[in-house]
């Protein structure tokens, strides 16, 4: 399984286990399908709300020897309810005990974006709290202590457009290793992938499938189906592979980190064989033509009317 060095040395899994939208009931299966396929990758949060189930499954996967805490890579991510200084200690120490873990891999912010306390999903403006409120730099100073503490190997940010990755990282004093993004043939972000080349930042690909499974409320008829994709689906034929592993195998070769989602034991294995595929020129060529700036998951439930939050000032685009 190919690992990226992050900026503290440590090795992180390319290929992992996404599990937004893994419903309590399957999540837990598809994490004991996926070790034992070969992940060693699990991308969770606070906020899918299935932690726990996924804690129980690591816990039989290790007690049963099938795999040791030291080979696993497991994610967490700090909901936006949770930035004040004062909550992000106890929040990371609620995700380890639903994981039933001492100590994460790696923790991110999940967005650029602050809700008061308590709310997990703003309904008005009254609900969220502006950046100016509640600046990114002093939330990341309390994720700093989490690594002294030794809660957390790693951290990193989810969201950040360059400009806020760059800002972060020039106030930090342990800086962001990972920042974890929509990313896939019609959303390739090139400014994006060049700035954390440059400042050294893995950038993990979420959505790589296109994300059939997004609320409805993230949908519209109009939405171009990734996995239905001609260019996409042509590639996949010649190599005699899905579609799904063409764009696997795509994140892959762009040298970021990639974690599809499934809930179905065919697919986890599917996907994970990806790792495997490798595309020619003239595929990554025509994949590359594919690009249409087009998010799946835009962001527009932190646009509400009234609020600090707008898509132009969320993407800084
Ligand atoms: P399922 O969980 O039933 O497999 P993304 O990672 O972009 O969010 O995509 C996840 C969506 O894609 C889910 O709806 C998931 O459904 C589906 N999916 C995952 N792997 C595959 C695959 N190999 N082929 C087709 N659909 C897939």
């Amino acid at each position: 399984m190919k690992k990226l060095r992050l900026n503290n040395n440590t090795l992180m899994p390319a290929l992992g286990l996404g599990t937004w939208q893994s419903a309590p009931g399957e999540v837990g299966r598809a994490v004991e399908v996926a070790v034992r396929a070969g992940y060693r990758h699990i991308d969770c949060a606070s906020i899918y709300g299935n932690e726990a189930e996924i804690g129980e499954s690591l816990a039989a996967l290790m007690a049963d020897g099938v795999v040791a805490r030291k080979d696993l890579w497991v994610t967490s991510k700090l909901w936006n309810d949770r930035h004040a200084p004062e909550d992000v200690a106890p929040a990371l120490r609620e995700t380890l005990d639903k994981l039933k873990l001492e100590q994460l891999d790696l923790y991110l912010v999940h967005w650029p974006v602050a809700l008061h306390k308590g709310v997990l999903r703003p309904q008005t403006a009254a609900d969220m709290r502006s950046l100016e409120d509640i600046p990114p730099a002093q939330t990341w100073a309390q994720m700093e202590s989490l690594v002294d503490a030794g809660l957390c190997r790693t951290i990193g940010v989810s969201n950040f457009s360059v400009h806020k990755l760059e800002a972060l990282i020039a106030s930090s004093r342990i800086r962001p290793a990972v920042n974890q993004v929509e990313l896939h043939p019609y959303l390739q972000q090139p400014k994006l992938l060049e700035a954390c080349h440059r400042e050294n930042v893995v950038l993990t690909a979420y959505s790589p499938l296109g994300s059939r499974g997004r609320p409805a409320v993230l949908k519209t008829t109009s939405d171009p189906d990734l996995l239905e994709d001609e260019t996409v689906v042509s590639i996949a034929a010649s190599h005699r592979v899905t579609p799904a592993q063409v764009l696997i195998a795509w994140a892959l070769s762009r040298g970021t980190s990639v974690i599809p989602k499934s809930a179905n034991p065919n697919r986890i294995r599917q996907n994970f064989e990806a790792a495997s595929v490798i595309l020619a020129k003239n595929d990554l060529e025509k994949l590359a033509g594919l690009d249409r700036h087009r998010r799946y998951i835009n962001g527009a439930f932190w646009a509400l009317d009234g609020g600090p939050y707008t898509l132009a000032n969320l993407w800084d685009e």
